[in-house]
């Protein structure tokens, strides 16, 4: 007999193929609240839960998951949805997937740092309005990017991972991290133990550290306040770490040049002010959205879950 598993939202074709040829799972691509899925757990008398970071699964949800359910596996790096803590307190193994979406994400930090720097939305859309007008060359000037200074908040996998692009672009790195990096991982790039010393130094800022308590609204009027005029700030972490209305002022009084976003405070609700903001590049929480890296979080999260139900220690186990 199939082990029994609930997916609680939709997934990579090629994952869901291996799930059906694998697990005997009721999955029709749809996504669920965190009570569907927990009452799927029960319907189904599943043995494991495969989720993603769409939903949070706090203490109470966690104490409702039935006790024939091995291991709380998401298919996401992030964690902050998932109260660890409650599952460790009754021993339910949970999950993430680390590793295998460092380098999609760091493209697409690359992909936000230069369209914000060279004015990606504007022109895009000059030429689906048509263009027909000529530019000065003093006209629609982007930043260049070469020669500037990067400043990376968080240096794990992710943010070593933007600042080998970036070397390859021609900037300077400097990055703040709650401990030094050994040489070999920094590469040369200044270390600043205080955050917000590093701040003035950056002419462009990029978000790599983990949401949560420690890390809510870190971007705010006071910080923002502390990079110089004309900087470019970068989010692909995660939204809680901005405080957006004191980042919607700070774009829209041109205290900085520009900013690229990929993650709200609200998603998939996001501050639709940001869009009348000609100065930012937006996108819907994309980070790892490719073919190869979404199949290969997939495969991560299903790798886990046949650890723990063949009886073995979890691979990326979040409590041990
Ligand atoms: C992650 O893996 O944490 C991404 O942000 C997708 O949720």
């Amino acid at each position: 007999m199939k082990p029994r598993l609930i997916v609680s939202r939709q997934i990579a074709p090629d994952v869901a193929t291996r799930i059906h040829a694998e697990y005997d799972c009721p999955y029709d691509g749809r996504s669920m609240t965190a009570e569907e899925a927990v009452q799927a757990l029960h319907d189904h008398r599943a043995d494991a839960l495969m989720i993603t970071s769409h939903v949070r699964y706090p203490a109470e949800i966690i104490a409702a998951i039935p006790d024939r359910v091995k291991i709380l596996a998401t298919c996401s790096v992030g964690t902050e949805h998932i109260d660890i803590a409650a599952a460790q307190a009754r021993g339910l193994p949970v999950t993430n997937t680390p590793d295998v979406l460092t380098e999609c994400t760091a493209d697409l930090a690359l992909m936000l740092i230069l369209n914000a720097c060279r004015r990606g939305a504007e022109y895009d859309a000059i030429m689906r309005a048509g263009w027909r007008k000529g530019y000065g060359l003093g006209e629609m000037l982007g930043l260049r990017v070469w020669g500037k200074t990067l400043g990376i908040l968080g240096m794990g996998r992710i943010g070593r991972a933007v600042a080998a692009r970036a070397r390859g672009f021609g900037m300077r790195i400097i990055y703040c991290n709650n401990k030094r990096l050994p040489p070999a991982l920094e590469q040369h790039a200044e270390y600043f133990a205080d955050f917000r010393a590093m701040l003035p130094h950056c002419d462009i800022l990029t978000l790599h550290a983990p949401g949560g308590p420690a890390t809510s609204a870190i971007i705010n009027a006071e910080t923002l306040s502390l990079l110089p005029p004309g900087a470019v700030f970068v989010n692909t972490s995660r939204g809680g770490l901005v405080d957006e209305d004191a980042l919607f002022e700070a774009l829209a009084c041109g205290h900085l040049f520009a900013a690229g976003l990929d993650v709200f405070r609200a998603e998939p609700d996001f501050d639709t002010r940001f869009a009348d903001l000609p100065n930012v590049f937006l996108c819907p929480h994309m980070g790892s959205a490719t073919v190869e890296t979404r199949n290969a979080m997939g495969d991560r999260a299903l790798d886990n879950i046949a650890a723990v139900l063949a009886g073995k220690p979890p691979l990326d186990p979040l409590w041990t």
